[in-house]
């Protein structure tokens, strides 16, 4: 079987196409702008690379957006006092910090001071804790890029079994959630997990966030799956998947690419998030 390969770009043009009509109308008939404020504390390029692809998403849909770069070297007590004055501030509606941050920064106290109103990464543990008893709250972006990604193939969730390898706070944990609030049986491997070819062999659905390029060969893979690769390792300058991509491909039912298919779907999400987030607030 040669697997049908999932187009993220398109996919996610399609949602922004939908969201931007909303955005037009927010704005025409509403006289809302939605505003996503981004904040980078550091130089990592591959950090500083994300968040301009944020602000730039969001002009392209005639959103207002603000970035905040802070130097590598600033307190953590500067940074929470940015949150608390973004918190305040009608014209935003979503706040972004991108991480990791810096060592010397308590993340999570960050995350903390974050308006869960605003936090349209859905990381505030209110967020969290309401997604993970099934009440409406923000989804994180990359995990809810994956279910409309394999919402496209057709697959009911419901009933599946689904794997999913990493088990980060930022994917793998909410995408396990996820799988599971769509009714699918869920296997969540990580480090220490002993027998992965075990696990992954079994699943309808297999979503690989580990980090670990190459990692899942096509011995490892269900003939048929549905396999979504959330993946991203620079690799002698290439980005590279967690899937050894040619031999699956020709196993798998569906595969997504590795760039193309969960990247472009992460902003999509956060721009849908921040939109909501303007709805809860009217
Ligand atoms: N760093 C890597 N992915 C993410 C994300 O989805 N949100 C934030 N805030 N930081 C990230």
């Amino acid at each position: 079987m040669t697997a049908k390969i999932i187009d993220g770009k398109a996919v996610a043009q399609d949602i922004r196409g939908k969201l931007k009509q909303e955005i037009d109308h927010m704005i025409n008939e509403q006289g809302m702008t939605p505003g996503l404020a981004v904040v980078l504390v550091g130089n990592n390029p591959a950090s500083e690379a994300y968040v301009n692809m944020k602000a730039k998403a969001c002009q392209e849909l005639g959103m207002y957006s603000e970035k905040h770069h802070l130097e590598a070297d600033t307190t953590e007590q500067a940074l929470l006092d940015l949150i608390e004055k973004l918190n305040g501030k009608a014209d935003i509606h979503g706040i972004l910090v991108q991480l990791p941050l810096p060592e010397h920064i308590d993340t999570t106290k960050v995350i903390l001071t974050i308006d869960p109103k605003k936090d349209v990464d859905g990381f505030h543990p209110i967020n969290t804790g309401n997604f993970h008893i099934g009440i409406e709250s923000f989804i994180p972006c990359t995990p809810y890029g994956v279910l409309k990604l394999i919402e496209t193939t057709g697959l009911d969730i419901a009933g599946k079994d689904v794997t999913v390898v990493g088990a980060s706070n930022l994917v793998g944990k909410p995408a396990a959630m996820l799988m599971l609030q769509e009714g699918a049986t869920v296997t969540l491997c990580h480090k220490m997990t002993h027998d992965l070819a075990l696990h992954t062999q079994k699943a309808d659905i297999l979503i690989l966030a580990a980090g670990c390029p190459g990692l899942i060969t096509a011995g490892m893979v269900k003939e048929g799956a549905c396999v979504i690769d959330v993946g991203t390792t620079k690799v002698a300058g290439k980005l590279k998947g967690d899937v050894d991509f040619e031999t699956v491909k020709e196993k798998a039912g569906w595969i997504t690419p590795v760039p193309g298919g969960v990247g472009p779907m992460t902003i999509t999400m956060l721009l849908y998030n921040t939109v909501q987030a303007v709805k809860q607030a009217t």
